[in-house]
């Protein structure tokens, strides 16, 4: 079979292949725990839910207008005014088919083949091979202190004429870093002057913890949202744990949303009707549901904290953000696809290998499931790695001996 030489080098999604791996072991019975999942285990808030049924009992699921249904851009336009303190016009918001997809639109209206785009380590697993998919170049910028808090510097010096965005992730998955407010306002003038645009995949911004509120980017730009290179891309799959409705939304210049329109209309006509309805009960709803998963995720980042802390050798930068954490693992190898091989074959314990966040030798660890998984997981994972952790453990109802260290 001939498959296109850009297709045959796009990788799997890491984290969804496996998510397949795991419920394949589950499905043969055998206990496994997932510390790589990226969604909560929340219930659907119930105004989501009465949204959706309401739709569905109507009868009426048709195509809709490609840029999304006028009720949930309102409701958008009202969720940005509050949060974001800036109040787009409906021709500057485009919903899409979940923020992955606001993510692609937007890089295919802006990206030219050979285009540069600057990603910032550790960053998201789709950023580099959505770049690839629109022929455009992805250039990572690692920052050299051994932080996850890049420095403009560090930005700058990677920056070419040909680069055309740079994508901004805070809180960050896979670190859980929220980047200071006074980067941002670096990088905001930077891009600015420079005319880059800025894409901040906002997809966690009320997800922070410990009291902190980082500033919205549009607070360090006096531009309007027409003249700004600031684009704002948000969705209700990790604020709302909505993730298998597949809502994301963009606000940006009108003429970049009419582009992606355009785009979107040749690619999936538009967002499903049923999860548009969803979408506009989450964000009218009543929103202490965010601030329930926030309180239950953050107690979760406890627990891992705790729990890792008693591992010898792996060192973890404490998250303030998202649903997960990225340590150090290097001290038992240099190699993170074959440790989460590892790990899941004889703890059978998911990991992420940070190599695929930019990252080799951390594992992206998630503490989004429950905390009886979150403290099991980790006393597996000590089992099987830890020479000070005991030789002998239960997995199920059998009996595990460590004989290889
Ligand atoms: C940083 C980041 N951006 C975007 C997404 C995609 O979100 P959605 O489910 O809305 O497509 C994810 C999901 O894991 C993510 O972690």
């Amino acid at each position: 079979m001939s498959i296109s030489k850009l297709a045959s080098s796009i990788k799997e999604s890491p984290t969804l292949a496996l998510n397949e791996k795991a419920r394949l072991l589950r499905v043969k019975g055998e206990p496994v725990i997932h510390l790589g999942g990226g969604e909560p285990k929340n219930k659907a808030p119930i105004t989501a839910v009465l949204g959706s049924a309401a739709k569905l009992r109507a009868g009426d699921i048709k195509y809709a207008p490609t840029d999304g249904l006028p009720s949930l851009k309102k409701a958008i336009i009202r969720y940005t005014e509050e949060n974001y303190g800036r109040l787009p016009s409906p021709d500057n918001v485009i919903v899409s088919t979940g923020a992955k997809q606001s993510i692609y639109n937007l890089l295919f209206s802006l990206v030219d083949p050979q285009d540069e785009v600057i990603l910032l380590a550790p960053y998201w697993v789709s950023y580099p091979e959505m770049v690839r998919m629109v022929y455009g170049i992805p250039v990572v910028v690692t920052p050299e202190d051994g932080t996850f808090q890049p420095r403009l510097e560090e930005i700058e010096e990677s920056v070419s004429s040909y680069t055309k965005v740079i994508i901004i992730n805070s809180p960050n998955n896979p670190s859980g870093m929220a980047y200071t407010d006074s980067f941002i306002a670096d990088i905001v003038d930077f891009a600015e002057r420079k005319g880059i645009y800025l894409i901040f995949d906002d997809i966690y911004h009320r997800l922070t913890f410990d009291g902190i509120h980082p500033k919205p980017a549009y607070e360090f730009t006096d531009k309007d949202i027409e003249n700004t290179r600031v684009i704002v891309v948000n969705g209700i799959s990790k604020l709302y744990g909505l993730t298998g409705f597949r809502i994301g939304w963009t606000v940006a210049n009108k003429r970049l949303v009419e582009v992606m329109t355009i785009i979107q209309s040749q690619v999936t006509s538009c967002p499903s009707v049923v999860s548009q309805a969803a979408a506009e009960g989450a964000l009218t709803g009543m929103q202490n549901v965010v601030d329930n998963l926030r309180l239950t995720i953050q107690n979760n980042r406890d627990v891992m904290l705790q729990e890792l802390k008693t591992f010898s050798d792996v060192t973890v930068r404490k998250p303030n953000g998202t649903f997960y954490c990225l340590p150090d693992f290097r001290a038992y190898s240099k190699n993170s696809l074959e440790l989460a091989k590892f790990l899941l074959d004889k703890a059978l314990v998911v990991t992420v290998p940070g190599v695929d966040f930019g990252m080799e030798g951390y594992l992206r660890l998630s503490y989004c499931g429950s905390v009886k998984e979150i403290t099991v997981g980790v006393e597996r994972l000590k089992w099987a790695l830890d020479p000070n952790a005991p030789n002998e453990i239960y997995i199920g109802d059998r009996k595990l001996i460590r004989d290889w260290l």
